[in-house]
């Protein structure tokens, strides 16, 4: 890792140990972009900017410079309306109504470390020496626009983290229409976009689909990520695979609307941006104040898709992802939502934990239903207190009762949320996102509380605080189940009102601050109707979150598949619940069911006092195997060896960074009649080492593992699943 600078050629070279990014201030003082791809050596790179005279239909910057032209010059963070006319990086209204603007180099530093980005989440870096920033000044010295762009490469991880600064040192006020977190022109197009699609209960589908000309974008305009397009995409080059060819990935370190676009010019140059939407998006920016971009995270890859998610997978999972239950194992848990829904009383809830503490379960989670008068999703969120009619007790009293059966005590929570019939909004009607005179939009019931309010954001971190003080609460599930309507804001001035979406996010971020570094001892895992917020935003402050409310094992196979394009096993919940499954009503076995949760942070989610013995069993054991792999599958590299998305077949392999453990799984969708012999190659393995096979009495190579492959057991059934431990000897 290096941030290398030659002064004579006023070229930046970014080095990670396996890939360049390098960019050069012109004598124009505009800032190219030259190359990003497989590392190179550091040399004379002078002659990487090819330019060329034009027709003039792209603008010249200077007469004497027929080469120069913003339309072609692949740039690094491109302003609007001096002759680019492409999409820019940021846009700004001025106090005249002009929207022009022009950025041309003034300084920059470089320095060990990586500064923190002022109240949003982002990668870090633990030792000054892990890290190394660039930071560029560029300077509108018009209007004393400066533009920090920040760059910085990490020792073990091959990744580009960017983000701007956009400062007004200028007598005038301005209001930012656009600031997106990047923009690179890469100077081919002919490549794939992948991007990660769905809905509820059928979260990030892989979705692949060539680049054409003009632009092409994913977003939200939620007001959160949401289950419909994950803040993430990559370019592929068109042979690239899971384990071959180019794969460039972008993914957005925010949990609001967001955009990532490719737009692909006359050129067949292809410029990727993204970053908070623009749509329904400003901010004023006052003289003296500045405004900072969300983070993106950005990795290059020769080796496919696989390698490039094993890049963000270490990334987030040690340098995103903070606080004490980052490196600690994840508790096995068993939860009550799909056993009862809101009906249950105190004795049931015994009844079930006493259950899973037989069953060897660690953790019991309280889910909805236990505050307010809640009895269906139609009111009580805000009523952040005990319900004594099925608590007569109280959380506390329910709580060590939990703990003296072995178990831990998790609760539920939707903090973000109001219903129309609670307490709380009978006393602060104006405490919820609403506009004046129209109608509040309901969803599931409820409305959404305005945390771009500091006193709403402190009335919610005293009433969660002071419920998390009074009971033994070792883990929260923070849920959220709509998305935003009449996004406004009772506080805020006319000119400020678009900036309510952001000034949310940035409210819920210190909230979940707040709470999280009061509590550090608490697991805590995020939540949105399953997957709806699943983003690197988010798993800064909490490090697991519930992949969907589709447990489904079948469906979980694309669900977690498309999910570990990104993010890493350990930060993704999976649970084993009930057949017919509520969501899709298929009924699959219990082993298969437990081979799919078993990929993730391992968990029950079902009334374990009507399983049969056998099922019982069945559970034993599997809770006995998580126990002894989970620190494969929640700290190892994820290999995914067959793809749910192209066949009938499914199989991913966990391997253990020493390569001394791995974990297999094998999953056959349908029963074929007269069906082929299968053989899997396995990944990741030591070639040179020799793996014991768990329960099948087995020794085998490395190398004969992954060259020549593991012939698959026989398989019964539709559903058929198995998986097998594997240790190096
Ligand atoms: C949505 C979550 O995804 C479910 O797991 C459950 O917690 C419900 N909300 C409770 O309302």
């Amino acid at each position: 890792m290096a941030i290398l600078y030659n002064p004579q050629e006023n070229i930046f070279h970014l080095q990670t140990d396996t890939a360049s990014y390098i960019i050069r201030v012109l004598k124009s003082g505009h800032l190219a972009h030259l190359y990003w791809g497989k590392g190179i050596r550091n040399s004379n790179f002078e002659n990487l900017l090819k330019m060329q005279e034009r027709a003039s239909f792209s603008p010249n910057v200077s007469g004497s410079d027929k080469a120069l032209s913003l339309d072609t010059l692949p740039q690094e963070y491109p302003a609007y309306g001096n002759g680019d006319f492409r999409t820019p990086a940021f846009q700004l209204k001025l106090e005249n109504g002009s929207t022009i603007t022009d950025l041309r180099y003034q300084n920059h530093r470089i320095y060990s470390g990586k500064p923190k980005l002022e109240g949003l989440p982002a990668t870090y870096a633990e030792q000054e020496d892990e890290a190394e920033t660039l930071e560029i000044d560029l300077f509108d010295s018009l209007i004393s626009l400066r533009v920090i762009l920040s760059y910085t490469v990490f020792k073990n991880h091959n990744v580009v983290a960017r983000s701007a600064r956009l400062v007004n040192e200028g007598p005038q006020q301005f209001k930012l229409l656009r600031a997106l977190s990047m923009s690179v022109d890469l100077p081919r197009c002919d490549y794939d976009l992948l991007q990660l699609q769905g809905a509820w209960a059928r979260e990030r589908y892989m979705e692949r689909r060539p680049l054409a000309h003009g632009n092409q974008s994913i977003e939200s305009r939620r007001g959160a990520s949401g289950h419909q397009l994950n803040p993430f995409m990559a370019l592929l080059s068109k042979n690239a695979g899971e384990n071959y060819g180019e794969v460039y990935g972008f993914s957005l370190v925010y949990s609001g609307s967001f955009i990532a676009q490719v737009e692909v010019d006359q050129f067949d140059t292809a410029r990727v941006s993204m970053g908070i939407n623009p749509f329904d998006f400003t901010w004023k920016l006052e003289p003296g104040s500045s405004f900072q971009t969300p983070e993106a995270v950005m990795v290059y890859s020769d080796r496919g898709l696989g390698h490039m998610s094993r890049e963000y997978h270490r990334l987030y999972r040690s340098r995103l992802c903070r606080g004490k239950h980052r490196d600690s194992s994840r508790p096995v848990l068993i939860n009550n939502w799909e056993a009862t829904y809101f009906d249950f009383n105190a004795e049931k809830i015994l009844d079930i934990a006493r259950e899973g503490a037989n069953l060897g379960m660690e953790l019991f989670v309280l889910d909805d239903g236990w505050f307010g008068k809640r009895d269906s999703d139609n009111c009580s969120l805000g009523d952040w207190f005990v319900d004594k009619r099925k608590l007569p007790d109280g959380l506390k009293d329910l709580a060590s009762k939990v703990n003296q059966l072995g178990l831990k005590f998790g609760l539920w929570f939707e903090p973000e949320m109001i219903s129309p019939d609670s307490d709380l909004y009978r006393a602060h009607p104006d405490w919820c996102l609403h506009v004046p005179g129209r109608k509040r939009t309901e969803a599931r019931n409820q409305l959404v509380l305005d945390y771009s309010r500091k006193d709403v954001c402190d009335a919610i971190i005293k009433m969660v605080s002071d419920i998390l003080s009074t009971a033994p609460v070792a883990y929260v599930k923070w849920d959220m189940n709509r998305n935003m309507t009449e996004i406004g804001s009772a506080v805020l001035p006319a000119d400020r009102q678009r900036e309510t979406a952001h000034r949310y996010i940035l409210g819920l971020y210190r909230v979940m601050e707040e709470i999280t570094s009061r509590f550090p001892d608490i697991l805590f895992e995020s939540c949105s109707g399953g997957g709806g917020r699943f983003d690197p935003g988010i798993l800064y402050y909490m490090p697991q979150t519930w992949t969907s409310d589709d447990t489904d094992a079948v469906e979980r196979l694309k669900i977690q598949h498309g999910t570990s394009i990104v993010y890493p096993a350990g930060t993704m919940g999976a649970h084993v619940s009930a057949v017919p499954n509520h969501q899709v009503g298929r009924s699959t076995p219990i082993e298969t069911r437990g081979n799919a949760a078993m990929c993730g942070n391992f968990g029950y989610e079902l009334d374990l006092t009507k399983l049969s013995e056998a099922d019982k069993a069945a559970v034993r054991e599997q809770v006995r195997t998580y126990k002894e792999i989970r620190h494969i599958i929640q700290f190892g590299d994820m290999y995914r060896l067959l793809s749910p998305f192209e066949g009938n077949e499914t199989a991913w392999i966990f391997v253990t960074e020493d390569k001394s453990e791995a974990f297999l799984t094998f999953f056959r969708v349908l029963a074929q009649p007269h069906a082929p012999l299968s053989r899997i190659r396995l990944e990741g393995l030591d070639e040179a080492r020799n793996y014991k096979l768990e329960g099948m009495d087995l020794i085998m190579g490395g190398d004969i593992l992954m060259n020549f492959g593991l012939n698959v057991p026989e398989l019964q059934g539709d559903y058929a699943s198995f998986s097998l431990g594997l240790k190096a000897i």
